[in-house]
């Protein structure tokens, strides 16, 4: 799918549908309006009849037989006064999604007046909402009964500043490319998205984005004595891989970014295997992983002035002859051992080399992104993911980055009660801590790893997987935490000496990429 821009007049556009939008508690207004008038007022009556409410992502489509646009969808945008930016994405995903599957080839999508003055970031949310609203879920359909026919989505300029535009539309197709990445790899099943699989996707994502891609064998892990990475592939036929992807966007600098995701392309619990109900959602379990290489590939075409790596330790977690068993002990990279008690806590395993290899590496600030603990569904449900920290002044940082993007990330506490939960009778550690606080022991247990170094841990256990679908999302893999990976770098390479946020950007001559 194409995104683009038009400056033709709204109601002289050449398209199968003109989308509008309005807000729950106004009249309509600007292009909304004048399509109103044009067709007699057929919207607003659809809105004063009640037969739409206008809260965001609900809509009302009207015919134009004669209109050069054919359709009309009105999108509703919610409350006037709490519109955000990011609730633009939300508003072309509905449209992409309601329209793609009634086969309308080409979308033209008007902008609320808010976009004035904003364009860069309203055009960014627009392409991004495009773009992941037509994701395809029918990949292993031999027919699929609803195909995405949507090829273009323009965005109307007329009345606003299209260099502006044209800027946030190119970091927004490249965002929304990206999400849809990570959201394929999440979905491919897991005899499919084997790690040796992840790292030819992260190889390729290299090569598109001009990143700098190592891939760490199992050999090459027993070096780095990557004991507690290895301990979790020890029960798989399918060979771990260890990813490391760089992009280098700052050679001046010494500041080093890691991302690092869980790469579990299925937890089948090991030897403390997990009950079957569900269990096949346990090919999303590499979903933090999927988000690293995505953003890194985003990262990589936005370029912006910072140096980030990204690693994702790859593996299975299966039972067998050879895997790991309740009490055996493995030491990790940094020489700190660890005493199995529940296998099916792999996650923090394979973390706990990967942060060390970040030190390793020298990274200066380090997220995690994981779908870490079930605690974390108990405590925020699908809501919300969950944000622990070692730094504040990073953890803000990272908030403030991540909150207009969309995606929302909740504060946990660490406290060192929970550092004391994870202490081993005959090791220096063991991986689980009983039911209380599970998240946040699993977060202590990762903080022995860190060292010194700022970092936030992501427990995306409850969003990186959604099993109901909305107006603009189907139902399956979110994306998250792309969207919060790309705007915190982008946000870390703005930085002003004082190190203060200035917000998710997308303004004009921010940008090092060209509109397509
Ligand atoms: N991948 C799971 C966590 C998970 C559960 C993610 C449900 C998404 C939905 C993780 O590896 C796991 O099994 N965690 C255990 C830890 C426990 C044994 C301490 C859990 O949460 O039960
Ligand atoms: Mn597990
Ligand atoms: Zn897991």
């Amino acid at each position: 799918m194409q995104v683009r821009l038009s400056h033709d007049a709204p109601l002289d556009v050449r398209a199968g549908a003109l989308v509008v939008p309005f807000f729950s508690d106004a009249p309509l207004e600007g292009v909304a309006a004048d399509v109103d008038s044009a067709l007699g007022g057929v919207l607003a009556d659809a809105v004063s009849s009640g037969e739409t409410r206008g809260r965001l992502g609900e809509h009302v489509l009207a015919y134009a037989k004669n209109a050069p646009y054919r359709r009309v969808l009105a999108v509703g945008l919610g409350e006037r006064a709490k519109f955000e930016p990011y609730f633009l994405a939300r508003y072309a995903g509905t449209a992409v999604r309601h329209l793609g599957r009634r086969n309308v080839e080409e979308i033209a999508v008007a902008l609320p007046a808010q976009a004035r003055g904003d364009e860069g970031k309203c055009a960014s949310f627009v392409a991004e909402g495009a773009i992941t609203g037509a994701f395809d879920t029918t990949l292993y359909q031999e027919k699929p009964e609803l195909r995405m026919a949507t090829q273009t989505v323009t965005i109307l300029s007329h009345g606003f500043e299209a260099s502006e535009l044209a800027c946030g539309m190119a970091r927004g197709t490249i965002l929304g490319e990206a999400v849809n990445l990570a959201r394929r790899l999440a979905i491919t099943p897991a005899n499919d998205m084997t790690p040796t699989r992840l790292a030819e996707e992260a190889e390729r994502a290299a090569h598109d984005a001009g990143l700098e891609i190592e891939v760490l064998d199992e050999a090459r892990a027993r070096q780095e004595r990557m004991g507690s990475f290895l301990s979790v592939a020890a029960g798989s036929a399918q060979p771990p891989k260890f990813i490391v992807l760089r992009y280098n966007g700052d050679p001046s600098s010494s500041e080093l970014i890691a991302l690092v995701g869980k790469g579990i392309t299925f937890d089948t619990g090991g030897i403390s295997i997990k009950p079957a109900e569900h269990m096949e959602d346990m090919k999303y379990d590499m979903s933090g992983g999927a988000g690293v290489i995505a953003a890194l590939g985003a990262i990589g075409k936005l370029k912006p002035k910072v140096n980030v790596v990204g690693l994702v330790p790859a593996t299975e977690n299966m039972p067998g002859g050879k895997a790991t068993k309740p009490g055996d002990i493995v030491a990790a990279m940094n020489g700190k051992t660890i005493e199995v008690i529940n296998t099916d806590a792999e996650g923090r395993l394979i973390l706990a080399d990967a942060l060390c290899y970040a030190n390793k590496l020298g990274a200066t600030k380090i997220v995690d992104a994981a779908t870490l603990t079930g605690a974390c569904v108990i405590a925020l449900g699908h809501a919300s993911s969950a944000a622990i920290t070692n730094n504040e002044a990073f953890v803000e940082r990272f908030l403030s980055a991540a909150k207009p993007t969309g995606e929302r990330y909740w504060q946990m506490p660490y406290y060192d009660d929970y550092t004391t939960q994870m202490k081993s009778d005959i090791a220096d550690l063991k991986n689980t801590g009983g039911r209380p606080a599970g998240t946040l022991t699993a977060a202590a247990f990762l903080k022995e790893f860190v060292g010194e170094t700022p970092w936030v841990h992501l427990d995306i256990a409850g969003t990186a997987y959604l099993d109901s679908e909305s107006a603009w999302q189907a139902k399956g893999p979110t994306g998250t935490p792309v969207r919060a990976f790309v705007s915190l770098v982008e946000s870390l390479a703005r930085s002003d000496k004082d190190g203060k946020a200035q917000g998710n950007g997308a303004r004009g001559g921010e940008l090092a990429v060209e509109a397509s």
